[in-house]
């Protein structure tokens, strides 16, 4: 049963990036354990609460228990509802909560249990991933805040902003050689850079409006960064 366990964890390692696999304590705040499945276990009936092993399993029969449907990915993932995150903290959380629910701990558990993992596995992968990229954890942020950005919001961008990304665009359209796509890449990069420190001081000052206005902007560059990555594949 170890070597299972242990392939399976190897296997779920080389999800992680190199060096974020330090056993350094995981900061766990307390808060986080709380509110979570306060119903009676599906299994044996007893009572939910604030539990050991972050409210996951019953504490009388160890069964797993469904997600927390109220729980956003903030706190799922332990962290402040807030656009500045600790991604080393982040990845720290996602390792221990996969360690925790992940399908491949269960394929020996009831048909329920294994429903279940697969629900808790999906959700911790879309919090991790979400919260770890800029745009899409500012994109998220902003939806907990009730703002959404509607597709086609071209007629709202100043004009100065739209002729910047078609100059970007044509460029990359013409790029012939890699030193050409690198240049493009690096201006991109370095705008992507300069939104998103900007988009964290918007947010720090409850400025929901500039955050989806630089949000926007982020969107487009991405868009670009797309098209950069669909060029490089050689065809
Ligand atoms: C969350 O916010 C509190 C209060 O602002 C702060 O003390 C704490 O360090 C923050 N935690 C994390 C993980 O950033
Ligand atoms: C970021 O904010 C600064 C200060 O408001 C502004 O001058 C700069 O143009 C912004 N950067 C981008 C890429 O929008
Ligand atoms: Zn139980």
């Amino acid at each position: 049963m170890w070597g299972g366990r242990t392939r399976a964890l190897s296997r779920l390692w080389g999800l992680w990036p190199a060096g974020v696999l330090g056993r350094r304590p995981l900061s766990c705040n307390a808060a986080s354990l709380e509110g979570s499945n306060s119903a009676h276990c599906w299994n044996c009936g007893g009572p939910g609460g604030p539990l050991r092993g972050d409210g996951f399993f019953c504490p009388q029969c160890r069964a797993l228990q469904p997600p927390d449907p109220t729980r956003d990915h903030f706190s799922l993932m332990d962290c402040n509802r807030s656009f500045r995150v600790d991604t080393v903290k982040l990845q720290h959380r996602y390792q221990q909560l996969q360690r925790l629910v992940h399908p491949d701990f269960f394929s020996q558990r009831s048909q329920t249990e294994r429903d279940f993992s697969e629900k808790h596995s999906t959700l911790v992968n879309d919090a991790y991933k979400t919260l770890l990229a800029p745009l899409s954890r500012g994109l998220y942020l902003l939806k907990l805040h009730g703002i959404e950005i509607p597709e086609g919001t071209d007629y709202e961008m100043d004009r100065q902003f739209l002729v910047e990304i078609m100059d970007i665009n044509e460029k990359l359209a013409e790029a012939q050689s890699e030193a050409a796509m690198k240049e493009i890449e690096s201006i991109v990069r370095a705008k992507q850079k300069e939104l998103t420190d900007n988009v964290s001081r918007a947010f720090e000052q409850d400025d929901f409006e500039k955050a989806k206005e630089i949000l926007t902007k982020m969107k487009y560059f991405s868009n670009v960064e797309e098209k950069i990555k669909l060029k490089k594949i050689p065809l």
